[in-house]
């Protein structure tokens, strides 16, 4: 079992191991007695890792609720978050009470958006099933729904009490979810880490989950502790992501968030090569990583398209838009660039 440390606004323990669901229910007792808690889920997960977890609950002294929704980004909206509220509502749910998020990226942000608000805060625990989450979504207190005008444009900075990280939960990942957990390792790679980009390149992440997951989380740690709400350094972590949500949003938000994270690497580091601000090789080396895992490096939507919905991404700031671009494998600097000028990074980064 690897136990990492996180020391922001509230200092709180990732745990990543095998068999962490069968005793989720002691770790969290000993954190809050015999409270009340709401399990937070989508239908595709719940069946799956649900009962395993109610049953560890009860058998601790808790008593669990369930709230279940459709699976997929669809879903994260003020509407599912809604009527979660009024869920916790109905049940009495107090601020003794907490949230257990049981799922991915999807169920943790609009869980923890709810556990930020519901009664002005509850406790709140991160059970991330995909790599996804395990790496990048559960950790650092990132928490919102969408709104029809954007990703993630309603949400809170809200960190967790706790996060177990269950490794047998990656044993049921889709092929699908498996490539995009691993696009946000390799963008880890990417930002600070030359060594776990050849280890990447050497040994598939599958291999060694825990390893992989802990390197992750060690590197997200010290960004959160550095800049807990995203003003500097952390958004070095958003490297790939002002592309990659411009091509979700294109997508209707039907194309993986790991995909999109992976086209936007690509082409954000064709663009910076091009314009001189790393060398050749840093594109090459990231594109081969990159097919390796079976991701995709080309953004299948027109620039204009991909450049508008940039431009209303809440990365951006007035009329310019801070950009990560890579210097090479292992670094990144983060620019400021006029609106103006982003249909030419695209076009640059490969956009027809
Ligand atoms: N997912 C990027 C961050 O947490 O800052």
């Amino acid at each position: 079992m690897k136990t990492i440390r996180i020391d922001a606004s509230r200092s709180y323990d990732v745990v990543i191991g095998p068999g962490l669901l069968a005793e989720a229910g002691k770790r969290i007792a000993a954190l809050k007695g015999p409270a009340r808690a709401m399990v937070v889920s989508d239908d595709r997960v719940f069946p799956l890792y649900g009962e395993t977890l109610m049953d560890s609950l009860r058998a601790a002294g808790l008593t669990p609720a369930q709230f279940v929704f459709p699976q997929g980004e669809q879903e994260k909206t003020l509407a599912t978050y809604g009527r979660l509220l009024e869920t916790l509502c109905r049940l009495r749910f107090t601020r003794s009470d907490l949230i257990l998020a049981l799922g991915g990226g999807v169920v943790g942000d609009l869980a923890g958006f709810a556990a930020a608000t519901y009664q002005r805060g509850i406790s709140f625990v991160q059970l991330p099933t995909t790599l996804l989450a395990a790496v990048d979504a559960s950790v650092g207190g990132k928490t919102a729904v969408d709104l029809a005008g954007g990703k993630n444009q309603a949400g809170a900075f809200y960190q967790p009490w706790l996060v177990l990280c269950d490794t047998d939960c990656l044993g049921t990942l889709t092929e699908e979810a498996y490539r995009c957990g691993c696009a946000e390792i390799i963008k880890y790679a990417m930002i600070g880490s030359p060594a776990l980009f050849e280890e990447l390149a050497r040994t598939p992440v599958r291999e060694r989950y825990a390893d992989v997951i802990a390197a992750c989380v060690a590197m997200k740690r010290d960004f959160v502790q550095a800049d807990e709400y995203d003003t500097g350094a952390r958004m070095l972590l958003n490297f790939g992501h002002s592309f990659g949500h411009a091509a979700e949003a294109c997508s209707d938000y039907t194309l993986p968030h790991g995909l999109a994270v992976a086209m936007g690497m690509a082409a954000m580091t064709r663009s910076a090569a091009a314009a001189g601000f790393c060398p050749a090789e840093t594109p090459e080396a990231l594109l081969a990583l990159l097919r390796s895992y079976g991701l995709p490096t080309e953004l299948p939507y027109p620039a204009e398209a991909l450049a508008e919905a940039a431009r209303a991404d809440k990365k951006a700031a007035g009329d310019s838009l801070r950009l990560v671009v890579p210097e090479a494998v292992g670094r990144c600097r983060i620019e400021t660039v006029p609106a103006g000028e982003l249909l030419g990074w695209l076009k640059r980064g490969g956009a027809a």
